[in-house]
């Protein structure tokens, strides 16, 4: 059986998706803003973020990449599941579980802007910025947090352990 360690708490991340909101919401005061969420794994910071935010939402959608197979190391990434929203001349706030190396959301930046929305700004719930392998900075991050594996609140394991309400390193099988 995997084992955890509790990183975050429910109550941790709660004060600080509310905190995170309140900036987005002064940031974008005067204007309205499209989320975008990177399933699967942001679909719970991204229920929590817009439902704290005071700034108009016009849409909620969501988009899935997956990379190529085998060729994830050079960030080649396919649209597994794309917006139906037009998103020319629209404020976007992209929303993402989680930023690591930063290829995913390095790529998904360029691809939408392509589209030219008004602007774009990366809002994610983790940010491991000790594994990056480009320049990609979130526009708003939650929590820092070390190079672990971490689970909960959306982030999996093998699929696993999404509903954790708190956030965990997992300390897998094997590792034990
Ligand atoms: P990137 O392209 O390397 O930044 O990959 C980011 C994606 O890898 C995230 O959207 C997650 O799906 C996954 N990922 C990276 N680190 C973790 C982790 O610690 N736990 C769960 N998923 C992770
Ligand atoms: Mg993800």
């Amino acid at each position: 059986m995997d084992k955890f360690d509790l990183l975050i708490s429910e109550e941790e991340i709660s004060s600080k998706v509310k905190e995170v909101a309140a900036k987005i919401s002064a940031d974008y005061e005067g204007e309205s803003v499209v989320v975008i969420g990177v399933l699967t794994g942001a679909f719970i910071f991204t229920a929590d973020l817009v439902r704290a935010l005071t700034v108009p939402v016009e849409t909620i959608d969501f988009i899935q990449l997956s990379s190529y197979k085998g060729d994830k190391s050079t960030g080649n990434f396919v649209f597994k599941k794309d917006i139906s929203t037009d998103i020319n001349g629209k404020n976007i706030l992209i929303v993402e579980d989680i930023v690591d190396t930063g290829r995913t959301l390095k790529k998904l930046r360029e691809m939408l802007t392509m589209r030219e929305p008004k602007s774009i700004k990366i809002c994610t719930a983790f940010d491991k910025p000790s594994r990056r392998v480009n320049e990609l900075v979130p526009d708003y991050n939650c929590f820092t947090i070390p190079d672990e594996f971490i689970v909960g609140y959306g982030l999996d394991y093998d699929g696993k352990y999404r509903e954790f309400k708190d956030v965990r390193i997992v300390r897998t099988e094997d590792e034990q």
